[in-house]
Order: C-alpha cells, then structure tokens, then sequence
C-alpha cells in the first residue's frame, strides 16, 4: 500500500490542494488502483511554498501544481505502486 499524504494547510489549500487531491483521486479510480493506493489528508506539513505540498511514501514534495497532476501522478507516484500484486 503506498500512502499519498496531500497537505490541506491554509497555504496549500488556497493553492488548490482539493483540486490536486481530486484529480489524483481519479486517476487512481482510472488505473485501478484504489487497493494498493491510500489517499490522506494533513494539517500543514511546515513546507508551505508557492505550491502544494504532498507526500508519497518516505518522499517529500513541495511546490506541486493542481496542472501537474497527470504528470506528478505518472512520474512520481505510478512507479512506487507493485501493479502486479
Ligand atoms: S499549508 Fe501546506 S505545507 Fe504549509
């Protein structure tokens, strides 16, 4: 199970963090992935940056963009993920 940790901080909240969080959402839901991927909330993580910050696993990502989504997904997230299991 990889845990995605998206911050829902005042900062990152008005930088778009529900948005972020929905889009993911449904790329999870359009891989399949809602067994092995585990979507949570947090209170500010204390990397507020001009983006939104968000945590995969042991990673740590800072200044996300709601439009990065897809990109952030596929690169950052889909290669932690065992599809095979
Ligand atoms: S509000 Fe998200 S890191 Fe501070």
């Amino acid at each position: 199970m990889v845990i995605i940790t998206i911050c829902v901080g005042s900062s990152c909240y008005m930088r778009g963090s529900d948005d972020l969080a929905s889009a993911l959402e449904r790329l999870i839901e359009k891989e399949a992935l809602e067994a092995k991927v585990d979507l949570v909330g947090s209170f500010c993580m204390s990397e507020c940056s001009p983006g939104i910050s968000i945590r995969v696993g042991d990673h740590q990502y800072r200044d996300v963009r709601f439009e990065d989504a897809e990109h952030f997904f596929y690169q950052e997230i889909f290669p932690h993920i065992d599809v095979k299991k």
